[in-house]
């Protein structure tokens, strides 16, 4: 039995469904998980987990600041450990964008940061424009008329292939 850790980092709440959705996953494999978010991370000894999955969404081009942070100050825990990473992104429902090597936020993020996680995936996210601010729906509609996504103000939609995050937990049982 592993001790895994998954530091995650969501504005709207849809990575922290996908975090639980991988705890179900993987604890059905007899592992204990321990979800926390990247604001909190400091008080936790992280010394205690075998692997160590880092899940965060994107908003407006970029993964938070707070998930740069963590991967730089605790660089050798991540090297001494098994570790994945996972981005959420809306731009990842197409087809041709929805994978580690052919999701743009993904390739940018890894250039940035020196950190080579063994496991890697992306998850379309969620669409959710009744929820958002006036300008940030304004702002997210304007981007989906020019990637042909949906401009209509009481869109709702849920991307994620949750077939693709189950896969995703099993990888990381086994690894
Ligand atoms: C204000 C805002 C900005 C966003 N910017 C982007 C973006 O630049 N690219 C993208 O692919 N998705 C973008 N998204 C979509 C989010 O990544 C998607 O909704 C995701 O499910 C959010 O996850 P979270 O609830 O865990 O934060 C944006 C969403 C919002 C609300």
């Amino acid at each position: 039995m592993s001790n895994i850790l998954i530091i995650y980092s969501t504005t709207d709440g849809h990575t922290l469904e996908i975090c639980r959705y991988l705890q179900k996953v993987i604890e059905k494999d007899a592992h204990q998980v321990q979800l926390i978010s990247v604001n909190d991370w400091s008080s936790h000894d992280l010394n205690q987990f075998d692997k160590i999955i880092v899940g965060a969404s994107i908003r407006y081009g970029k993964h938070s600041a707070q998930i740069y942070r963590f991967v730089r100050k605790n660089k050798q825990l991540l090297d001494s450990k098994l570790s994945a990473f996972f981005s959420v992104n809306v731009v990842a429902r197409k087809p041709e964008k929805n994978k580690p090597d052919t999701n743009p936020y993904l390739k940018k993020f890894l250039k940035q940061i020196d950190w080579k996680p063994k496991e890697l995936a992306v998850f379309a996210g969620r669409l959710d424009y009744p929820s958002y601010s006036y300008w940030d729906r304004q702002i997210i509609r304007f981007i989906m008329l020019i990637t042909k996504g949906p401009t209509a103000r009481d869109t709702i939609v849920e991307y994620t292939n949750w077939q693709d995050v189950e896969s995703f937990g099993i990888r990381i049982s086994r690894m």
